[in-house]
């Protein structure tokens, strides 16, 4: 039996989304993608290979570097 991690989401500063761990991605019908123990989803919109990051966001300085705001 296999040991499941715990998905994370990782937001990358100025760049895509890093997931690691046990989840699986789906699309609108529910159909599977293949996806790698490690995969970054497209955080910019251009990527010509949605939804997986494909490096575009370095090309058109995609900007943005969210953080949770501490009290
Ligand atoms: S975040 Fe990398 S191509 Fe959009």
């Amino acid at each position: 039996m296999s040991e499941s991690k715990k998905a994370t989401l990782k937001i990358r500063d100025n760049g895509s989304i890093l997931i690691t761990g046990d989840v699986e991605l789906v699309d609108a019908e529910g159909n599977v993608y293949e996806t790698k123990p490690a995969f970054s989803l497209c955080r910019c919109g251009m990527s010509s290979n949605k939804p997986f990051c494909d490096g575009t966001h370095k090309e058109i300085g995609f900007e943005s570097k969210p953080r949770v705001e501490k009290e």
